[in-house]
């Protein structure tokens, strides 16, 4: 059996600020294909929420990095483990955003976790979502994509996520939120969210997620050779 060089596998790098459909987008893309998925966002919630649970100060960037370099992860397709316990829900709270957000402003958190993102690319290929697929971690990435969508569309579907959850939300709070955490994603030192030149935009403002698939599949089929 030949194994494939890393660089010649397949990656479709998707960017965009919070709560722009990026993750949904991606999925059903890596379902549609049959490619491994990364949800890179959730590496950052994980070491955040694994520092605070070691009583780690979330300020401390050399101890969260050392958090980050230590992470003891497993993934399945509908949960995550960290240290034997199952923190899907734990992660995905308005505070378990913040704070991510916070650790991933961070050089050395993000150099920490570099390693393990790349690793995810494995045959036939990977989709992957975040602030820097495109820029920093899979700068060869195949397709390059920057889907985002207009704050208050955004706002919106995060309202009714967190509703469909049982959880209690004010549209105005979460508008704030998003722009909070725009801001510090946008405008930080490292790997700050932009979109590339050579990156396809991708506006979900008026569009549907299905559209929004189609869309990507449409770009992979003609950037990706093997499809
Ligand atoms: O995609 P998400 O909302 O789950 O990401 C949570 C936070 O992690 C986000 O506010 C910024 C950070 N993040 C990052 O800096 N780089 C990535 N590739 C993914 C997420």
């Amino acid at each position: 059996m030949t194994t494939l060089p890393t660089a010649t596998i397949p990656v479709i790098a998707i960017d965009g600020p919070t709560a722009s459909g990026k993750g949904t987008v991606a999925q059903r893309v890596a379902t549609a294909l049959g490619f491994h998925y990364l949800d890179s966002g959730a590496l950052y919630r994980l070491t955040a929420l694994a520092a605070l649970k070691q009583g780690v100060d979330l300020n401390d960037e050399n101890r969260v990095a050392e958090v980050a370099r230590s992470l003891n992860l497993q993934f399945f397709a509908d949960k995550v483990i960290l240290d034997g316990e199952d923190v899907s829900e734990q992660i995905r709270t308005e505070s378990a955003s913040q704070n991510a957000s916070r650790v991933a402003a961070f050089p050395t958190v993000r150099s920490a976790l570099t390693e393990r993102q790349r690793a995810f690319r494995v045959a036939p290929g990977l989709v992957c979502d975040g602030r820097d697929m495109a820029s920093v971690i899979f700068p060869d990435a195949q397709l390059k994509i920057f889907l985002t969508a207009s704050v208050e569309a955004r706002a919106e579907r995060r309202t009714n996520q967190l509703k469909q959850k049982g959880n209690s939300a004010i549209l105005a709070d979460v508008v704030k939120e998003l722009r909070t955490r725009d801001e510090r994603d946008s405008n930080r030192q490292v790997a700050p969210l932009r979109k590339l030149d050579d990156a396809y935009l991708l506006d979900t403002t008026e569009i549907s997620a299905d559209s929004a698939v189609e869309q990507v599949l449409d770009w992979a089929k003609d950037t990706i050779q093997s499809l």
